[in-house]
């Protein structure tokens, strides 16, 4: 492992020795294997806690510190529901369960019940990460309150922004957040949108990323298409300060998710893959399969996140039990043909030797 330090005021900010972020999986998909790996490794591995509740965050994050003492971030969605929720009823939600009905037959699951579960509080959340104090504080899908940006500076936690558009980014830098991530269109995961529909903020990385860099002063981290030294490389080249990476680090061994999904990442060649609200109800970018194509409903709008879901939750977790990649969800970006490295160290010195 090499121990030189990149050449990066952003390594220096975030006392990491080169300026690569893994990015934070949400629904589970973290791992506190794969932080401590990548912060061990150099870089600065982020964990996504959007499901778990301020005790957990506060457990969390002292397991991590058994595995490393470098930083790492805890990364939450400020916004965990969308505005349609208040006006959902539960006739809508029988009447879309319904559409599900022979796959929780194929299952053997009991139809998820109206009303057995909330969505999480945000405000909650956020007492365990300023009482853990994590290095850094990430955030997708809007912007922190000023009392919380203010409190994230006293306990000396640096914070980072993510941006679909230049507006975004702008809002991030005047609102006085540390860092912006611009995380283009092709990136795994769900689009963090805020300002406008994630439909109509789909920017890819070679043209949000430099067009960020010319209009705010904040540090920029490149998100989006980077699996390799040439994307790590040609982020520096469009004025990165530091790059993320998501979907390559999520095949690794040391990530949360399933050995399927590891394989059907290291292990595809076409590079398709479908942007969908199918799943949770909110847009993400997946490998297409009747979970994710929205094939068992037939075209039904899906519900407002996170009530959809609350209805495929029970499916997805069942068809990771059996292996079944028709209703798994196989979160992937569209730099998947390149994925190659199933272990953090490796992927690691491939990422290290594209900053200059
Ligand atoms: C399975 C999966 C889950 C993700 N969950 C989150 C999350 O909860 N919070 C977040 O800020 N980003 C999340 N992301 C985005 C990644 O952290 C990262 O920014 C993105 O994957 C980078 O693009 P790439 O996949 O092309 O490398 C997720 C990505 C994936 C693939």
């Amino acid at each position: 492992m090499t121990t030189m330090h990149s050449d990066s005021s952003l390594a220096k900010r975030l006392k990491i020795t080169h300026p690569i972020i893994q990015g934070p999986f949400g629904g589970g998909l973290s791992s506190v294997d794969l932080v401590a790996a990548v912060s061990n490794s150099g870089g600065l591995g982020s964990y996504g806690a959007h499901i778990f509740n301020g005790t957990e965050i506060k457990e969390l994050c002292v397991r991590i510190r058994t595995k490393t003492d470098r930083p790492f971030a805890i990364n939450l969605w400020v916004s965990n529901e969308d505005p349609e929720l208040s006006k959902f009823t539960e006739p809508q939600f029988i009447a879309q369960r319904n559409h599900y009905g022979e796959v929780y037959q194929r299952f053997g699951l009991e139809p998820p019940e109206w009303g057995d579960q909330h969505p999480a509080n945000f405000d909650e959340q956020m007492e365990g990460v300023l009482e853990a104090a994590p290095a850094v504080f990430s955030f997708v899908f809007g912007i922190s309150s000023p009392d919380i940006l203010k409190a994230c500076r006293e306990r000396g936690i640096l914070t980072i922004a993510a941006a679909t558009t230049i507006a975004e980014a702008v809002a991030v830098e005047e609102a006085g957040v540390d860092m912006v991530l611009a995380t283009g269109a092709e990136a795994g995961g769900h689009r963090p949108s805020f300002l406008r529909p994630s439909e109509d903020s789909l920017v890819g990385t070679f043209a949000l990323l430099p067009a960020v860099r010319d209009n705010v002063r904040i540090p920029v981290i490149a998100a989006g298409g980077i699996a390799d030294h040439r994307g790590v490389a040609a982020a520096q080249q469009l004025g990165a300060d530091g790059v993320q990476i998501g979907t390559a680090f999520l095949a690794c061994a040391e990530s949360g998710t399933t050995s399927a999904h590891r394989e059907s990442l290291l292990d595809n060649i076409d590079g398709l893959t479908t942007l969908s609200r199918a799943v949770t109800g909110r847009f993400a970018r997946f490998l297409p399969n009747e979970l994710s194509t929205n094939a068992p409903t037939k075209g039904a709008s899906p519900l407002p996140f996170p009530a959809q879901s609350w209805l495929t939750g029970p499916i997805k977790n069942a068809a990771a039990v059996t292996v079944d990649p028709e209703f798994s969800s196989l979160y992937a970006g569209q730099v998947v043909p390149l994925v190659k490295h199933p272990k953090v160290d490796v992927l690691m010195q491939e990422l290290i030797r594209g900053w200059n």
